[in-house]
């Protein structure tokens, strides 16, 4: 099979993902959309909610992949994670999904709640550990302990997982080198099936970005980030993992196939306060407000608050940005025949200019990144973006 046709079909059907908005803490560097509730009666009716939008709202055939983020859906407690169960078997028939993932936090990972979640059919967990320095858990918020998540790992193993991710981050403020080294030998050790590595962001409207902003908190050395960046991917390798994306490595359990979806520009729809959607070009945004979600799924009304039609200049650039970050860079052709539109041409110039920068390479009708350009995704995958900002300034309200 080519390349360009495998990329067709990867990002071919739509995926489910479930928003789960509750944690133990909010940590100091998070923006994801997420409240400390301790009132379970709040995550009742979070489930009779997720109930309603579900029926409202999945009316496709089967979900080639679901993801239960957060949040932390392992914070439930497990009558009320086996309510969430028995909410999402009702309309998604799990055991017979091609991958369902969910994420799991060290601090309420138990092996009831894994074999809760084993029994329902999740088959892959994704572990947010972060680091097991205690200082650096301690800058971070984390509600747990680096033998925590250890123990946690255990019980996951124990209930019968055999795919399990590990996320760890790098480049927190005044790590070392040797410590972030530490940090993945520790985690390597615990034998994952999957790796995720990403370089701490200072996400605005954070504590972490507030510290920052009145000087309490200096960001790493940019130099120290590179070096940490390099020591990941030549370390994994060595572990035998591939880097399929350039936060994401897969070992024995193979790349995560909701992410490589959503990063195929594949279609997902997304329920839970706050959770996006994307079919066909129509963007759609859930109420962040777990109150303001819950009455609208419950009243059978639309949960969105904000819905845009992408024009196919913003689809195109968005492709390249998501595809950009992918090992095997993304296939313009494709895209050019998916949206039925001058790819090539739209972004000659800016391609030709990441090529003769040495960040990007073409091969035949792909494009992918360089080591260079490794380092710089960010500011590449931007370019692209920049290219449809007309139409997407055309395109707001
Ligand atoms: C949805 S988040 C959190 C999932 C889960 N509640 C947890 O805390 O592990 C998924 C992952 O994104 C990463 N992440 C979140 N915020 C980040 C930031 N500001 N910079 C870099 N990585 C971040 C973390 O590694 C986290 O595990
Ligand atoms: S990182 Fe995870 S546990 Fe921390 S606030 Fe965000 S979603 Fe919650």
């Amino acid at each position: 099979m080519s390349q360009g046709r495998a990329d067709r079909s990867l990002g071919e059907g739509t995926s489910l993902y479930v928003h789960v908005p509750f944690c133990v803490v909010k940590c100091g560097y998070c923006d994801f959309n997420s409240y400390v509730v301790d009132d379970r009666s709040v995550h009742d009716r979070f489930l009779d909610a997720l109930d309603a939008e579900l029926e409202e709202r999945w009316l496709d055939g089967p979900p080639v992949s679901v993801f239960v983020g957060g949040g932390t859906p392992t914070l439930l407690d497990p009558p009320r994670l086996q309510r969430l169960f028995d909410v999402l078997g009702r309309h998604v028939d799990l055991p017979s999904c091609p991958e369902v993932s969910m994420e799991a936090n060290p601090e309420s990972l138990t092996e009831e709640k894994a074999g809760l979640a084993r029994a329902a059919g999740v088959r892959r967990f994704s572990m947010g550990v972060q680091t097991f320095h205690a200082h650096h858990l301690r800058f971070l918020d984390r509600a747990h302990t680096a033998e925590r998540a250890e123990a946690a790992f255990a019980s996951a193993r124990a209930a019968g997982f055999d795919n399990i991710s590990v996320d760890l981050m790098f480049g927190i403020p005044g790590e070392t080198v040797d410590e972030w080294e530490s940090d993945l030998e520790r985690a390597l050790a615990l034998r994952p099936d999957h790796l995720s590595c990403y370089n701490l962001t200072f996400e605005r409207g954070t504590r972490l970005h507030r510290d920052m902003k009145r000087g309490a908190v200096e960001p790493n050395d940019q130099e120290v980030d590179r070096r940490m960046f390099l020591l990941t991917r030549e370390r994994v390798a060595r572990a035998g993992f591939s880097a399929y994306e350039i936060s994401n490595f897969a070992g024995r359990g193979g790349p995560c196939r909701h992410n490589d979806h959503y990063w195929m520009q594949g279609g997902y729809v997304g329920v839970g306060p706050g959770a996006s959607s994307h079919r066909a070009g129509v963007r759609v945004t859930n109420l962040k407000a777990v109150d303001a979600w819950a009455a609208a799924a419950l009243a059978r009304v639309p949960c969105a608050a904000t819905a845009e039609t992408l024009r196919p200049t913003q689809r195109a650039a968005e492709a390249l940005w998501l595809g950009i970050r992918r090992a095997e860079g993304i296939d313009v052709a494709a895209i050019a025949e998916r949206l039925a539109l001058p790819v090539e041409r739209l972004f000659r110039s800016t391609v030709d200019k990441h090529v003769a920068a040495g960040l990007v390479r073409r091969v035949d009708s792909r494009v992918a990144l360089t080591p260079e350009g490794l380092l710089v995704a960010d500011g590449v995958g931007g370019d692209y973006l920049e290219v449809a900002l007309p139409d997407a300034r055309q395109n707001r309200p």
